[in-house]
């Protein structure tokens, strides 16, 4: 909101589907976002399903770069960083990865969040477990996604 407020709208939608704000449904209220679509007009792919297919390579390497790096650059706050929760789009010719899910540090104190060096360290982690996820989602998964995070 913050990042919007001080003209940076297009920064913040890089990485995000738009918000739409609240739409009423026949369950409730509903928050409405823009729905990622691929070239077929289809939901697009999910990093998790990406990984699977063709595995960690270069373009999806440097996508997921371009990512952390808005990550530290903005300072928006996430929670753990995983990968069906991430969807590819294709702009300007070159993958990008949204965050579709996951948005926001509910469980941090305002007042630590307001602190820009503990929001890096707090970023630095949350991109450093999720290298460590992608790792994880390639590997023969001997151990759970919990076990393998205390090895
Ligand atoms: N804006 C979106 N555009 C395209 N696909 C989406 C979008 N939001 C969610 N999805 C798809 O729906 C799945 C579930 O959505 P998500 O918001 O993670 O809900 P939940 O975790 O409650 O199942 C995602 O893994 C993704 O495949
Ligand atoms: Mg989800």
């Amino acid at each position: 909101m913050s990042l919007i407020k001080q003209g940076h709208e297009s920064t913040v939608w890089s990485h995000l589907p738009r918000f739409y704000g609240e739409t009423p449904t026949s369950l409730g209220a509903a928050n409405e976002s823009e729905l990622l679509l691929d070239d077929h007009g289809d939901p697009a792919q999910t990093l998790e399903r990406y990984l699977q297919q063709y595995g960690f390579d270069a373009s999806i390497k440097a996508a997921v770069e371009r990512l952390c790096h808005w990550l530290q650059e903005t300072g928006i706050l996430t929670r753990n960083l995983l990968p069906h929760n991430l969807v590819i789009i294709e702009r300007d010719s070159q993958q990008e990865i949204l965050l579709v899910d996951g948005l926001g540090a509910p469980t941090v104190p305002r007042l630590l969040s307001a602190l820009p060096a503990w929001r890096k360290r707090y970023i630095t982690r949350r991109v450093r477990r999720f290298y460590k996820r992608i790792d994880w989602e390639l590997s023969d998964r001997e151990y759970s996604w919990e076990v393998s995070q205390r090895l």
